[in-house]
């Protein structure tokens, strides 16, 4: 019997995260994904930026942010103690540099925003910048550094959360899941799945998720078919399937998270060798890139930014622009040998925060939305959700509520305060319809 006490969709970082903790919490769980690691947690360039990705969203995201980035060393460490694999979590700062005084006035403003949050950022002269990163290109006016904004290896994290999920006794399937399996109130409830874990909260808490209370009446989320046919039972479904949370059957479309694909490209150099010692940023003319030297002397581009539905091909446009951009800021990464592109879907929410808490139906929990923060907010969304399945309170994820959106289109005002409305129909189709994939990341 394909029985367990959660079953995620999706092994990406966030799934795999959430699928370890629960995991640790004695709850036996089973991770379904037909590639894991695959998707958008392959093509992040693993930044651990809450305050140089900061785009005026507000205080809750960056409060949730933040308390990821707190959360990542002990998180990397205890990875590392228990897989003996280094995900390459590295406290190495982030520069800011500005192109021109345009832009370098609207880092000053950028900087006086985060003052106001009570974050750690600083203005760096002309002079400071060149002498933090001495590969900068002559003549830039001055910039920022945000010392807290570090990076992780999101590939080698990928791997660790893998052996961490595998030596945990994870049940990891290689297939993809079609369709969700809905009943009527008979399986709601706390369902005793015969494994040795306890027993999980799946429930609906009426008095936590208000929107979420009974919107689909008595109808309960109680497993998943796979396109192989095969059925998995379990009290808890988790949707951690990034871009691709809406390609799959069986949930009523003001279920499924509003998420869209926005496409990105990174590109991988390898040298020259200590080229840079902290990741760089900058704005070429407007054009947002970033470089991200990880310690054997490979170095991550990215990344652009496209609505392109669920185009995952590479466009020479993008590479062109990633070379162009990164080798004006700094000059001597041209030099560097081509090695790869890398391009997935990023999970775009309509207000760019994530979307993480009990669906609008029993025994749904959604886990989607990270947008570029997806790396970042890992160890997050696995501690909380498994807290959530484990019915402890998570205070932290209450902004976060997945029915959010549809609290918006209920509302006369037609606005939330977590975002603007949006409906399924403005959303991109996945064409495949039933394609997940891993959660996508910074
Ligand atoms: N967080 C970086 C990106 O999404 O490109």
């Amino acid at each position: 019997m394909n029985s367990s006490d959660v079953i995620v969709i999706g092994a990406g970082v966030i799934g795999l995260s959430i699928a370890w903790r629960c995991s640790q919490r004695g709850m036996s769980v089973t991770i379904i994904d037909p590639t894991p690691g695959a998707g958008a947690s392959a093509t992040a360039a693993g930044m651990l930026a809450p305050v140089t990705e900061l785009h005026f969203e507000g205080r809750d995201l960056l409060a949730l942010n933040l308390e990821s980035a707190t959360r990542y060393p002990a998180f990397a460490a205890e990875l590392a103690e228990l897989t003996g694999l280094d995900a390459g979590f590295r406290r190495c700062g982030t520069v800011q540099a500005a192109w021109d005084a345009a832009d370098l006035a609207a880092l000053r403003q950028v900087h006086s925003f985060q003052q106001t949050l009570q974050v750690t950022s600083q203005m760096l002269t002309s002079r400071e910048l060149r002498s933090l990163e001495p590969a900068l290109a002559a003549g830039l006016p001055g910039g920022l550094w945000a010392e807290d904004d570090h990076q992780i290896d999101n590939r080698l994290l990928h791997a660790a959360l893998m052996a961490a999920v595998a030596k945990a006794g994870v049940r990891i399937v290689a297939a993809r899941v079609t369709e969700v399996i809905t009943s009527g109130g008979a399986e709601s409830g706390i369902v005793d799945s015969g494994s040795a874990g306890p027993e999980v909260a799946a429930t609906v808490d009426a008095a936590t998720a208000p929107v979420a209370s009974r919107a689909h009446g008595d109808a309960v989320v109680s497993g998943v078919v796979t396109d192989g046919g095969e059925s998995y039972r379990a009290a808890v479904t988790v949707l951690a399937a990034g871009a691709w949370s809406r390609g799959i059957a069986g949930l009523p479309d003001a279920v499924l998270p509003p998420v869209r694909p926005v496409k990105g490209q990174t590109l991988r150099l390898r040298g020259p060798q200590g080229l840079l010692t902290h990741v760089v940023r900058g704005n070429v003319k407007g054009n947002a890139v970033y470089i991200v030297p990880r310690s054997d002397g490979n170095l991550v581009i990215g990344a652009s930014s496209e609505e392109a539905g669920f185009d995952v091909r590479p466009r020479a446009g993008a590479v062109y622009e990633l070379l162009r951009d990164a080798a004006t800021l700094v000059p001597e990464l041209s030099e560097a040998e081509f090695v790869e592109v890398s391009t997935s879907l990023r999970p775009g929410s309509p207000d760019n925060a994530p979307m993480i808490g009990r669906a609008a139906i029993d025994g749904l929990i959604v886990a989607t939305g990270h947008f570029r923060n997806g790396i970042l907010l890992s160890p997050i969304t696995g501690d909380e959700v498994a807290r959530l399945i484990a019915g402890e309170p998570t205070p932290i994820l209450a902004p976060f509520n997945p029915s959010r959106f549809a609290r918006a289109r209920r509302s006369t005002t037609g606005r939330s305060s977590g975002g603007s409305a949006v409906t399924a129909a403005e959303l991109p189709q996945d064409p495949r319809k039933i394609e997940q994939s891993a959660e996508v990341g910074a």
